[in-house]
C-alpha cells in the first residue's frame, strides 16, 4: 500500500516535470517558429510588362510592396512557376526611392530561395531589402528578368515562303505568395499580326500591345494561364556552345578566340532551300532566317579573322569605332530554323586597355563576360582566360554565379606551362556581357623566361655546331 501510494507519488511528480519542461521548451521555441513562418506582406499595386518582341523575353515588374503584419521584414519573395524558372536566364531588383523627379534606384540582393512547400511546385527567389521594412510601411521594388527558350513555334516547320508564328504561356495575372490589391499585365508583341490569344476580361489589344486587367483583390497563388499564338520573325540565334579563350601576353597583346556553334532556334525549315527564291523575292522569302549578325568588338581591335571548315569568309566587314567596334558575321548560306553553322573569330586588343595593376601590386584582367553576338542566346559558355607562365594565386570576381575551375596549358617555348582560368556558365543572354576580373601574382623575372629560352636554344645550337665542325675537321686530318 505504502509502496504503492509512493509509486503514484512519484509518477505524478514525473508528469509535473514534464508538464514543465514542455512548456519552457514551447516558450523557448515559440519564437523561432513565428519568425520561421513568412512576414505578412501585401502587394498594392503591381505592372508588369512583357517584351515578347525578341526571342529573349524581357519581363519588367513594378511592385508596391506593404507590411501588414506586426514584426519587421527584410525580404521579398517572387515567385515563379517551374517551367520559367528552367528558362530563367538572369534577374535583377532594385528599390525605388524619391517621387517623380528626384527618383532613383538602389540595387537589392536577388537569390533564389529554397521554400519546400510551394503549391504546384512554385520555385521562389528572395529580394533582399537594404533596410527592413516595418509595420505598416510600404517599399517600391522593380524587378527585371530574362527568360530564353520560351517561344514555341507552331507550326513546327515551316516552308521558305511563310511567317513564322509561335506561341507564349504565361498567367493573366502575376503569380505571388501576397494578395495583390491591384494588377496590370501588358504583352508587346512584335507586330500587330496576333492570331489568337486568350481572353481574360478585362482584355484589350490594340496594336502591338495587349493588356490583361486591371484586376482587383486576386489571393495568394491566383494563377489564370492564358496563350498568345503570334508572329515573331526576329533572328532565334543561339549559340549552342561557345568556348572564348583569352590568352594574356604581357609583351603588348591580348589574344582573343571565340569558337561558335550557332543554330537557328526558330520553326524548322521545310522542303528545300531555293536560292533563287530567295534572291528574287526579297525581302518576303525567308522572313524567319538570318543572313549575319552583328558582333561588337572593343575598340582599338586588330588581326581580325573569321573562318569555317572551309577557309578564311571574307565578306565580314569591320567598323574600327573610338567606343566600340562592329564585326558583321556573314555564314556562307543564310541559315533557316533548324540550320547550324560552326566557325571560329579572333582577334587582338592592346593589352594595356584590359590589364591593370591592383593597389596590392598584384596584376588583374577587367574584361567583358557573355557573348560578343547582338541578341543572342548561349546556351554554354565556356571562358577560358589562358595566364602569363609563372602566374600565381589566380582568383575570380564575376557579378553572377557560374562554375569555375583550373587547367595547364603548355604551348611552345613554355618551361612550367600556362595557368587558365575555366569559367563556365549555361542560359546566357547579353545582360550577362558585364565586366569581370581576374587577378593574380606575377614574377617578372618569368618575363625574361621566353627570351632566356632562345638565347639558350641559339647558344645550343652555336655550340653543337663548332663541335661539329671540330669533329669534322678531326676526321678529315686522320
Ligand atoms: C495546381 O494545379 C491544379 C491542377 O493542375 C490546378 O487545378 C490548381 O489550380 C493549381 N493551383 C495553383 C495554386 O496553381
Ligand atoms: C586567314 O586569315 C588569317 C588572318 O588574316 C591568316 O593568318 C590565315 O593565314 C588565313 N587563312 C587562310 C586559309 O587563308
Ligand atoms: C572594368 O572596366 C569597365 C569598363 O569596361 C569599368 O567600368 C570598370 O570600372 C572596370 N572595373 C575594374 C575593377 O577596373
Amino acid at each position: 500500500m505504502e509502496i504503492n501510494n509512493a509509486g503514484a507519488t512519484s509518477s505524478l511528480r514525473l508528469l509535473q516535470i514534464c508538464l514543465i519542461f514542455s512548456v519552457l521548451i514551447l516558450t523557448y521555441f515559440s519564437p523561432l517558429v513565428r519568425s520561421s513562418s513568412p512576414p505578412e506582406l501585401r502587394i498594392l499595386s503591381a505592372e508588369r510588362r512583357v517584351d515578347l518582341s525578341s526571342h529573349i523575353i524581357r519581363v519588367s515588374l513594378t511592385l508596391k510592396v506593404e507590411n501588414i503584419g506586426t514584426s519587421p521584414a527584410s525580404e521579398i519573395l517572387l515567385a515563379f512557376p517551374p517551367t520559367q524558372v528552367d528558362h530563367l536566364a538572369w534577374i535583377k531588383a532594385d528599390a525605388v526611392v524619391g517621387r517623380r523627379k528626384k527618383k532613383s534606384s538602389l540595387p537589392l540582393e536577388v537569390k533564389p530561395s529554397t521554400i519546400e512547400d510551394g503549391p504546384n511546385g512554385t520555385k521562389y527567389y528572395s529580394i533582399f531589402l537594404v533596410n527592413q521594412l516595418g509595420s505598416s510601411e510600404s517599399v517600391s521594388v522593380e524587378v527585371l528578368y530574362a527568360l530564353t527558350h520560351s517561344l514555341e513555334p507552331f507550326p513546327v516547320e515551316i516552308s521558305q515562303s511563310e511567317s513564322q508564328l509561335v506561341y507564349y504561356h504565361d498567367s493573366a495575372v502575376i503569380l505571388s505568395p501576397y494578395h495583390i490589391k491591384s494588377q496590370e499585365t501588358s504583352f508587346r508583341t512584335p507586330s500587330n499580326k496576333v492570331e489568337s490569344f486568350t481572353r481574360v476580361e478585362p482584355t484589350a489589344q490594340s496594336g502591338t500591345e495587349l493588356k490583361y486587367g486591371p484586376y482587383e483583390d486576386r489571393t495568394s497563388y491566383s494563377y489564370s494561364a492564358v496563350i498568345i499564338h503570334f508572329e515573331n520573325n526576329n533572328p532565334f540565334a543561339v549559340v549552342e556552345e561557345l568556348i572564348r579563350e583569352i590568352e594574356i601576353s604581357h609583351w603588348g597583346n591580348l589574344q582573343i578566340t571565340e569558337y561558335y556553334k550557332l543554330a537557328h532556334a526558330g520553326a524548322r525549315q521545310k522542303g528545300g532551300f531555293s536560292r533563287v527564291e530567295y534572291q528574287s523575292r526579297q525581302p518576303f522569302s525567308g522572313l524567319s532566317s538570318f543572313k549575319h549578325l552583328l558582333a561588337e568588338l572593343p575598340p582599338r581591335v586588330h588581326s581580325v579573322y573569321y573562318r569555317d571548315e572551309i577557309g578564311n569568309i571574307s565578306s565580314s566587314r569591320l567598323r574600327i569605332g573610338s567606343k566600340k567596334s562592329e564585326l558583321l558575321i556573314e555564314p556562307r548560306y543564310p541559315l533557316f530554323g533548324g540550320w547550324k553553322a560552326t566557325f571560329v573569330v579572333g582577334y587582338g586588343v592592346p593589352v594595356q586597355d584590359f590589364l591593370f595593376e591592383s593597389s596590392d601590386g598584384a596584376r588583374y584582367l577587367n574584361y567583358s563576360f557573355g557573348c560578343p553576338l547582338a541578341e543572342t542566346v548561349v546556351d554554354k559558355l565556356t571562358v577560358k582566360v589562358v595566364l602569363p607562365e609563372g602566374s600565381e594565386d589566380p582568383s575570380v570576381v564575376v557579378p553572377f554565379q557560374l562554375e569555375q575551375r583550373l587547367e595547364k596549358k603548355y604551348s611552345y617555348l613554355d618551361v612550367v606551362g600556362r595557368t587558365v582560368v575555366v569559367l563556365e556558365k549555361r542560359n546566357v543572354v547579353p545582360e550577362h556581357n558585364s565586366p569581370f576580373q581576374v587577378h593574380y601574382k606575377f614574377n617578372p623575372i618569368f618575363m625574361l623566361a621566353e627570351p632566356l629560352m632562345l638565347v639558350a636554344a641559339f647558344f645550343l645550337f652555336f655550340v653543337a655546331s663548332i663541335a661539329y665542325l671540330h669533329m669534322d675537321l678531326a676526321i678529315r686530318k686522320s
